[in-house]
């Protein structure tokens, strides 16, 4: 069975609903942040500061390659795993993306107070966020089903990733 790849922007949901969805479906779940903090031994805060993102985005494709071998996984990707071109095409190969969005507002408040994500800390929080789902929306629209989290409860959410994920025979 294929992999079931969450994409998304940073506090959308990914990990959150990906552990319950893995949970739901009695699949192994990957959360690719926490394999690369597990490999390097640093926290992503850590690895972009001492490495820098040209190396974070390097491990993210290393742990991509593995992971595409794989099925039967759910994955929840890093915010900016599938600006890489190369991570989509390996992913796509024996993947479906499902994308998690929800309103600026909400990211916002969801991740305020959290330092754990380098490209969020310099500036207004809320022009940052706003202007990095700009860049990316096109990368987002890669999904072939989009589920917008600050709509409904986590359950909801999953239960309309697992509805159509049956209405399109992917389990
Ligand atoms: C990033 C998102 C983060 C993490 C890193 C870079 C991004 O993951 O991979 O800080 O470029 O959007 P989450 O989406 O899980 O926060």
């Amino acid at each position: 069975m294929k992999n079931i790849v969450l994409i998304g922007f940073m506090g959308t949901g990914k990990s959150a609903i990906g552990r319950k969805l893995a949970a739901c479906l009695d699949r192994e779940f990957v959360d690719t942040d926490a394999e690369i903090e597990n490999i390097t031994g640093k926290t992503i805060a850590k690895l972009f500061a001492c490495d820098g993102e040209i190396r974070f985005r390097s491990e993210e494709t290393l742990m991509v390659k593995k992971l595409a071998k794989q099925e039967n996984l759910v994955i929840a990707t890093g915010g900016g795993m599938v600006l890489n071109p190369e991570n989509v095409r390996l992913l796509s190969q024996n993947g479906v993306f499902i994308c998690l969005t929800c309103k600026s507002e909400v990211i916002c408040q969801r991740i305020k107070n959290k330092k754990s994500r380098p490209l969020l800390l310099k500036g207004n929080l809320f022009t940052r966020v706003n202007e990095l789902l700009n860049e990316r929306s096109e990368a987002y629209s890669i999904a072939e089903y989009t589920i917008d989290t600050g709509s409904c409860a986590i359950e909801e959410a999953i239960e309309q990733i697992v509805n159509y994920l049956q209405e399109k025979d992917y389990l």
